[in-house]
C-alpha cells in the first residue's frame, strides 16, 4: 500500500488546454542557449551542457561525492547567474566549510538548508534561478504525508514536485542516494 496525498485542487478539467501538439520539425532550437557545468565530462554527459527545463537525477552510494560536484557545479554557474543549492542533509554553515575547501566562493550561490517540499519548491519559484540543487531526493519531504522521508510515497512526491518546477524552466539537480542493493528505491 502507498499513500497518497489527495489534491485540495482538483486538475482544472475542463479549462482549455494553454499547449497544443507542435510538429518536430517546427520546435525551435535556436534559443536554446545551454550552460556549461565548468566540468567538461558533466557537461559531455549532459550532451553539451544545462538547457533549461532540465531535470537531472545524480545516484550514487553514499560518499561518492555528489555534494562535492554538485557543489562545484553550482559555483560555476552562479558566476553568470543566480543558483540555488537547497541542502536537507547538512548545514548552511557546513556547506560553507565545504565550499572553502574547494576554493569556491560567490554570492550569487544561495543556501537553502530545508528539507520541507513545499518551502524548497516556494524558493525555487521565488525568483528565476539559472540553476538549482536539491540533496537529496530521500531527505526531502512533504509534511502533508504520513510516512516518514525516504518512503516511497515521499519519494515520489517529492521527485513530482520538484519535476513540475523544472519544467517550467529552472534546471533542477537533484541527488539520489543508492542503497546497498545498488537501486534508489527505498525499501517499501
Ligand atoms: N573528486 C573527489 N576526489 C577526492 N575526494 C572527493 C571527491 N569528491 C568528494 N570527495 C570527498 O569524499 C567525501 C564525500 O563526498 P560527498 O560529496 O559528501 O559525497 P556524497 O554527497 O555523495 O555523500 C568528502 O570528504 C569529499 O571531500
Ligand atoms: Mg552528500
Amino acid at each position: 500500500m502507498v499513500e497518497e496525498v489527495v489534491s485540495s485542487s482538483p486538475p482544472s478539467a475542463g479549462k482549455k488546454a494553454s499547449r497544443q501538439p507542435v510538429p518536430l520539425s517546427q520546435v525551435s532550437t535556436d534559443a536554446i542557449a545551454r550552460e556549461s557545468t565548468g566540468i567538461d565530462e558533466v557537461d559531455r554527459v549532459l550532451g553539451g551542457g544545462i538547457v533549461p527545463g532540465a531535470f537531472v537525477l545524480l545516484g550514487g552510494d553514499p560518499g561518492i561525492g555528489k555534494s562535492t560536484l554538485l557543489l562545484q557545479i553550482a559555483a560555476h554557474v552562479s558566476q553568470r547567474g543566480p543558483v540555488l543549492y537547497v541542502t536537507a542533509e547538512e548545514s548552511e554553515v557546513q556547506t560553507r566549510i565545504r565550499a572553502e575547501r574547494l576554493g569556491v566562493n560567490s554570492d550569487n550561490l544561495y543556501l537553502l538548508a530545508e528539507g520541507n517540499i513545499q518551502i524548497i519548491t516556494e524558493a525555487m519559484k521565488s525568483q528565476s534561478w539559472l540553476m538549482a540543487v536539491v540533496d537529496s531526493l530521500q531527505t526531502a519531504y512533504n509534511p502533508g504525508l504520513e510516512s516518514a522521508p525516504g518512503s516511497v510515497a515521499q519519494v515520489r512526491d517529492v521527485a513530482s514536485q520538484l519535476m513540475r518546477v523544472a519544467k517550467q524552466g529552472c534546471p533542477v539537480f537533484l541527488v539520489g542516494h543508492v542503497n546497498k542493493e545498488g537501486s534508489m528505491r527505498p525499501a517499501a
